[in-house]
């Protein structure tokens, strides 16, 4: 179903996956990445806004799906930050082992770089 994955699920993504409570979420681990990072399934990107470009040298935005990159890159357009989409499955990543210092969910992230879920639970309500 490319019309369907390519025309109107990046709109539902976009429109649904970035409700007040992940952006929260985005708007407080998103900024502790540092040097190059790896985004994993970027989708609408957005998380680009979030990036701090002082800390981030460059965003490695891995998207198989051309829909999603299309609206990656109006999200592109809106930061400083040095951005190369790599539309590739994620099994096939063409970067050396160690050459990037984040990747994954914000979630994961967080639970990686130690956050606890008190810290990433949104105070908003919807
Ligand atoms: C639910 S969306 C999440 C998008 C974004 N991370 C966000 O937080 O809004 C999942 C994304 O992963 C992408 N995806 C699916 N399989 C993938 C794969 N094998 N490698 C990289 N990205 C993939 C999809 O195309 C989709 O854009």
């Amino acid at each position: 179903m490319p019309f369907y994955r390519d025309r109107i699920y990046p709109h539902l993504v976009r429109n649904l996956g970035d409700s007040c409570p992940s952006r929260e979420i985005r708007g407080r681990i998103v900024p502790l990445a540092e040097g190059k990072v790896l985004e994993i399934g970027v989708g609408p990107g957005v998380n680009f806004v979030h990036y701090d470009p002082a800390r981030v040298t460059k965003v490695h935005a891995l998207e198989p799906n051309p829909g999603m990159i299309r609206l990656a890159d109006q999200q592109r357009r809106r930061t400083k930050l040095e951005i190369e989409f790599l539309d590739l499955p994620g099994v096939r990543i063409p970067l050396g082992n160690g050459s990037v210092g984040a990747s994954e969910s914000p979630a994961r992230s967080a639970g990686s770089a130690g956050i606890t879920f008190d810290f990433v639970r949104p105070s908003c309500h919807s």
